[in-house]
């Protein structure tokens, strides 16, 4: 997605060839144009699945994945994280590692609106170990519904993310896919 690039590369900043912040359009302040773009991307990508409702994680994914939502017409719904939960039987949950943190966090989505048998498309804004985006598969998959994909907005392709979520067999689509940093650059993967 060339807009998205344009912007990486002219507002985006890495941080010791590691962290890439896009806090100008994406993760703080928010360009509702360049979202729309974004959603609009998303739902051609996925206009034949037969998606009926979308899954994402709070708080970056909301907005992309809202976009999303309009332009596929089909429900919303976020994952709340929680540093740890009393069990209830009103919630689906899943435990995810986050590697920044170095502690587990449980997410979770109350039962009310996440109906068995639907076909759901995953939503987050970064993929890097894909620790968010397996555990938000296997919370829809303890809910009975199947995971028709999980869509990215920037993908970093040298973390393990996209091939540990390949290999359990889901289809990632990212709008960006990042080879490597190399002197605090984005070096991009071709289309
Ligand atoms: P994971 O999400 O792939 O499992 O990796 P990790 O535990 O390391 O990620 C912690 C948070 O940092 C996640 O957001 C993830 O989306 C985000 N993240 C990972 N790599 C980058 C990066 O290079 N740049 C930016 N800007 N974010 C990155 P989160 O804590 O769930 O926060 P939120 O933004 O959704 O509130
Ligand atoms: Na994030
Ligand atoms: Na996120």
């Amino acid at each position: 997605m060339d807009i998205l690039k344009q912007r990486i590369n002219e507002e985006g900043i890495v941080l010791n060839n590691r962290v890439l912040k896009v806090d100008s359009f994406l993760n703080h302040q928010i360009d509702p144009k360049l979202f729309v773009a974004i959603g609009k991307e998303i739902a051609a990508r996925f206009k034949d699945a037969g998606i009926e409702r979308i899954v994402t994680i709070e708080a970056s994914g909301i907005a992309i994945a809202l976009q999303a939502a309009i332009e596929m017409d089909v429900p919303l719904v976020f994952a709340r994280k929680k540093k740890s939960i009393l069990m209830t039987d009103d919630v689906y949950h899943s435990v995810v590692y986050s590697y920044t943190k170095e502690e587990n966090y449980d997410v979770t989505i109350s039962k009310r609106f996440l109906p068995a048998g639907e076909k759901v498309l995953i939503i987050d804004d970064f993929l890097a170990s894909g620790e968010a985006a397996m555990g938000l598969a296997k919370l829809v998959e303890s809910a009975g519904d199947t995971v028709e994909g999980i869509a990215i907005v920037i993908e970093k392709s040298f973390q393990p993310g996209r091939e540990r979520l390949e290999r359990a067999g889901y289809n990632v689509q990212s709008l960006v896919r990042i080879k490597a940093f190399e002197d605090n650059h984005c070096v991009f993967m071709e289309d």
